[in-house]
């Protein structure tokens, strides 16, 4: 039996495409998973493309397991391989460059390919036209199951590479979904997180033509013995009324929306294509905060954008500061070869788009502290970390509403647990088991 070892780049997407790519190696029964630490007959890398500094950690992993290991085989795969299939090729060690459409063929193409021969099959992922489906019932390295539900994306943000490296929306069936969620329920995961590349716009590829994923998630919090639902990122434009109103009155729903800003300027947003206004956007949040009560609100920006003036930041600034966000991931705008941004003047310079970056991340640490500060003297229910490491001696979990609990020493049979809120830590809370 050959060894295969998996390195995952990038989002949760990834992850879930690394678990279908293992499943479907396993199927084939002439492999076994080791960890990445182990030797192995094939590694393999899944990579993303988000920013110039995603694609480096590709190239050094790559250089690095072809030091460490020199006979064996190294696959590259994901975001990066699809966007520049030859860059990948052209790294010492690297065997075979494979697609995202090319990976249910992944196990012929590995057999296909002899040792110092380089193989790339990527084919053209506008063609991707349905979605791939894989049952998987277990998530390596994750307490939490991540479920995706939908690939691709029919939008065309000017930052952004994704459309060109997942090709066109395209949903998968209802029933398949609900089948993969009793699957996981049944082996043992509480929390299960739905994902997709733009979540929304479920359905509209389906024969029904309309948005479904209220109507999905309504199925999935049926599931019998699911402790937890949790939507992952999704576009403002797509959180209906109806969707905040599942996320206030179900309490299996994590109170958690990760709504992307980008940022708080009309005139950013307009270039970088988004369908909404900043004051539009700061609704939203407002209307989520006000009807569902203590809810983690999470969001995304992009600081030196091509033409960000100083104004244009410091209306990002205020946006973040003034609405009721409770966390931020704040990037550093990285030119994609291939997007539409790539090719507008206006660049920043490096020293003022990362200062303006750091000024968002330290404000969103503050807003978070803060949040975090209101919930202590509560109870929360904590879904907890490290169900595959039952031998670990501190219990750690999550909260519906995405905050870190540390509930210190102990062990614990369950898999959720009620905690009260002692006081903050400098990432999360502190906390204890209440029975
Ligand atoms: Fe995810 Fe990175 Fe691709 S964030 S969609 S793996 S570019």
């Amino acid at each position: 039996m050959k060894r295969v070892a998996f390195c995952t780049f990038g989002c949760r997407l990834n992850q879930y495409d690394t678990e279908a790519m293992r499943t479907l190696l396993m199927d084939e029964g002439e492999y076994r998973t080791v960890p990445l630490t182990d030797e192995a007959d094939v590694y393999v890398v899944n990579t993303c493309s988000v920013t110039n500094a995603a694609d480096a950690s590709a190239r050094k992993m790559v250089r690095r397991i072809h030091a460490e290991r020199p006979d064996a085989r190294i696959v590259v795969t994901g975001c990066y391989a699809q966007r520049a299939p030859q860059e990948l090729a052209a790294l010492p060690g690297v065997s075979l460059v494979l697609g995202a459409a090319d990976r249910p063929r992944a196990a012929r193409e590995i057999e296909r390919t002899r040792p110092g021969e380089v193989r790339v099959s990527v084919s053209p992922i506008a063609e991707a036209n349905v979605f791939h489906e894989v049952s998987i019932t277990e998530m390596m390295e994750h307490s939490r199951a991540f479920v995706k539900v939908q690939e691709g994306c029919n939008e065309s943000c000017s930052f952004c590479i994704v459309p060109a490296t997942r090709g066109a929306s395209r949903s998968r069936r209802p029933e398949n979904v609900l089948a993969q969620v009793r699957e996981l329920v049944a082996g043992g995961y509480t929390e299960v997180v739905v994902t997709g590349v733009h979540v929304g716009d479920f359905g509209l590829d389906l024969p029904e033509r309309r948005r479904l994923l209220p109507r999905l998630i309504r199925d999935i919090l049926r599931v019998r013995g699911l402790d937890r639902f949790r939507l992952s990122s999704i576009e403002p434009s797509t959180v209906t009324d109806d969707l905040i109103q599942l996320a206030a009155g179900e309490e299996k729903f994590a109170r958690h929306f990760h709504v992307p800003m980008q940022s708080g300027s009309d005139a950013v947003l307009s270039r970088m294509r988004r369908r909404y206004t900043a004051s539009e956007f700061a609704a939203l949040v407002h209307r989520i905060a006000e009807r569902v009560p203590d809810c983690g609100i999470g969001t995304d920006v992009i600081a030196g954008f091509p033409g960000e003036t100083d104004e244009d930041f410091q209306r990002t600034f205020d946006q973040l500061a003034e609405t009721p966000l409770t966390y931020a991931h704040a990037f550093t705008y990285s030119r994609r070869p291939g997007s539409a941004a790539a090719e507008y003047g206006g660049e920043i310079p490096g020293d003022v788009s990362r200062r303006r970056t750091s000024a968002l991340r330290k404000l969103s640490h503050d807003k978070n502290r803060a949040f975090r500060e209101r919930l202590v003297g509560g109870v929360e229910r904590v879904v907890l970390e490290g169900k595959r490491h039952p031998e670990r001696a501190r219990l750690f979990g999550l909260t519906g509403n995405f905050v870190k609990v540390d509930l210190g020493p102990g062990t614990s049979q369950r898999t959720m647990v009620r905690a009260r809120v002692v006081s903050v830590t400098d990432d999360g809370l502190a906390g204890e088991v209440v029975s």
